[in-house]
């Protein structure tokens, strides 16, 4: 039997995306997606497709072994905003989703795991400029502190027991096909879609917030990057950081008036702009460029145009 690969938590914004593209390199048969619903049809109806819940330990294990699955990515989690409205939710789902991989991979029922960590491990001790690899991790939100505790078991799992897990800080990510849903970046993606549809935008964050952000195929280059290289190359076991750019809600918002002149933007900074505040501004990904040779293609200015273009076509 071939060997498979499954993608838990294939209908989010970036399962999607990485879904269609691993069948474009494996074939449409080797890339099993799963989710808890199916909520996305396109995704759903383009290859195999199992509803699996990432928190039942004995679905995800049959669905590997039916399959020969022998590398699994883990996209399934409670973001930012949400975790902080259900915080035991979050831990439940972040963590028990990690620990079956992770287990299944001890096991050996599986070969190799990538499993997301994000900026949201950084708080506010944490410098807010060209953030280090290694550095202070006082994350003070729920996701930050499942995504913090993860990768202290990723790098311990490795160490202990051999697993080959990979992993990325991903910062907030910007996308055209499917939605984000409940993170604090998420601002960075509704703006194109309100600027299309109505030309004005009122955003939860305040204008010069500067967060870490990366256009969707920097993020599926990073993540299929880092999975195909050689083992030995890959030295952080907990999680790389990896930049792209870095911008505030004001210069988003001027990208977009390059296009459409008059798109307005106004301000009404609500809980969320308590989590951006815990965050750096921007990332030192070095590591990330010596370990494995990442460098982004997308800066803000090429975002903006390829998003509104994109957006524009389906409106
Ligand atoms: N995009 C995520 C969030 O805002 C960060 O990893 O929660």
């Amino acid at each position: 039997m071939t060997e498979t690969i499954l993608i838990i938590g294939a209908c989010g914004q970036i399962g999607t995306e990485l879904t269609m593209k691993l069948r474009e390199i494996h074939g449409i048969d080797s890339v099993i997606a799963s989710d808890i619903n199916t909520r996305n049809l396109d995704l759903v109806n383009s290859g195999p497709f199992e509803i699996i819940d990432a928190k039942n330990f004995n679905a995800v294990k049959d669905c590997c072994k039916h399959n020969n699955v022998k590398t699994v990515y883990l996209m399934a989690a409670l973001l930012s905003a949400t975790g902080e409205k259900y915080p035991m939710e979050a831990w439940d789902l972040n963590m028990n989703s990690l620990f079956h991989v992770l287990n299944l991979a001890k096991e050996k029922v599986i070969d190799k795991i990538f499993w997301p960590s994000s900026i949201a491990v950084f708080g506010p001790t944490t410098p807010k400029v060209n953030v280090p690899q290694h550095t202070i991790m006082e994350p003070t939100t729920v996701y930050g502190i499942t995504k913090q505790v993860g990768e202290r078991w990723c790098e311990y799992y490795h160490e202990k027991y051999g697993v080959d897990v990979r992993s990325l800080r991903y910062p907030g990510i910007i996308s055209h096909k499917a939605m984000p849903g409940g993170g604090t970046t998420d601002y960075a993606v509704e703006i194109y879609h309100e600027a299309i549809n109505n030309e004005t935008y009122t955003c939860f964050l305040s204008q010069d917030t500067y967060l870490p952000m990366m256009f969707m195929d920097d993020a599926i280059k990073a993540t299929i990057s880092i999975m195909e290289e050689k083992s030995n190359n890959i030295t952080i076991r907990s999680s790389y950081n990896i930049g792209a750019m870095s911008f505030s809600p004001k210069e988003i918002a001027n990208t977009i008036k390059e296009h459409l002149p008059n798109f307005k933007i106004s301000y009404s900074p609500d809980f969320r702009q308590a989590i951006a505040d815990s965050w750096p501004k921007s990332i030192n990904d070095e590591k990330a460029r010596a370990d494995w040779g990442w460098q982004p293609d997308f800066d803000l200015g090429k975002t903006t145009q390829v998003m509104l273009t994109e957006l524009k076509k389906n409106s």
